[in-house]
């Protein structure tokens, strides 16, 4: 039986890499970098299928230049880089892989509340760089992470398993969600719906787990950022343009709040030179998914979506109906 097309923008593991080559006929991204528009629109223009990674705009003049495409399977949970609505107008499915990443993105964002509280980075780059001179009673303090307030901004699969490591460190647990969970949930997870405002004047640790749609973008801005306490630490390990990091960067050096915790940004991968200079900061490269475990499982469910979709099926991770419309 004649394979469908396939095109992959970027290598995924080698585990992956053999089931899709097995499985289809595959055009892959030879270079280890981002494929430029006109690349994705070359290499989309034969395929069944596009498997797309969360840094490739997939916009309706990708979607427009495809006429065989029946499915984007986008490697990522989040789907903000696809035009559902031009998708769907062309009968294209969109896909995502939630669940199989859930707990390594909640296992980063514990390390980064960590990390931000205990100012990790800075002091472990005092001892790479051979300045440390020994222990002293005020070198690196930090905050306590035990027993302080977490406020959860979001709280669906990764925001619930955050709240689970926190009470681990029996933190308070406040969040805010579109829709509050059931009283049965709440209970489990020890967590207090909280109006956006209460959460954000309580909390110790704000952490945000919410897709970034044009409701949720510079959702955290000047005002929000200033309704923080001074001793509040920002985490974000979502999507950067749900902070406006302009203001972000100016509540950091006034002070407003004392540090944040970053695994993304506004305008990938460029961070703002401000921005890398403060010490308050501890700056991750978008690694939130990046356990070998976690990314080999999140082919696996690409793979499954392409399939069902190739064989005129529908689905099992199908966005389509979501409309999360994309902000770009
Ligand atoms: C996703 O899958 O959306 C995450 O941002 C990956 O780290």
């Amino acid at each position: 039986m004649k394979k469908h097309a396939v095109f992959l923008t970027r290598s995924l593991p080698d585990r992956v890499m053999a089931k899709l080559r097995e499985s289809f006929t595959l055009r892959v991204n030879r270079h280890d970098r981002p494929l430029t528009k006109s690349e994705i629109l070359r290499g989309v223009r034969e395929a069944g299928g596009l498997i797309a990674m969360l840094s490739d705009s997939i916009d309706r003049e990708v979607i427009q230049t495809a006429p065989h495409l029946k499915v984007i399977a986008n490697y990522a949970v989040g789907f903000n880089n696809v035009d559902c609505v031009a998708a769907s107008e062309r009968g294209i499915w969109v896909t995502n892989t939630p669940g199989v990443l859930t707990e390594a993105t909640a296992d980063l964002t514990f390390g980064l509340i960590l990390s931000v509280a205990r100012r990790l980075a800075e002091a472990e780059e005092t001892v790479r760089s051979g300045t440390w001179t020994g222990w002293s009673p005020t070198q690196f303090v930090g905050a306590d992470v035990y027993g302080k307030t977490l406020g959860i901004i979001g709280m669906g699969r990764i925001g619930q398993a955050v709240a689970r490591r926190a009470q681990g460190f029996s933190m308070r647990l406040l969040y805010y969600n579109r829709h509050p969970l059931s009283a049965d949930d709440e209970r489990r997870l020890s967590a207090r719906f909280s109006p956006l405002s209460e959460l954000l004047s309580q909390a110790d640790f704000i952490s945000l787990h919410l897709p970034l749609t044009r409701e949720s973008h510079h959702l955290i801005d000047e005002k929000a950022l200033c309704t923080m306490q001074p001793t509040a630490f920002l985490i974000n390990t979502s999507r950067g343009a749900i902070v406006d990091e302009k203001a972000l960067i100016r509540a950091l050096y006034q002070r407003k709040i004392a540090g944040a915790g970053l695994d993304v940004y506004e305008a990938e991968p460029s961070i703002p030179r401000r921005l890398m200079k403060m010490k308050q900061v501890v700056l991750l490269p978008h690694i939130g998914s990046a356990s070998a475990e976690a990314r080999v499982r999140m082919g696996m469910m690409v793979i499954e979506n392409l399939m069902a979709a190739l064989a005129e099926k529908r689905p099992p991770n199908a966005v389509n109906d979501v409309m999360r419309t994309i902000v770009s």
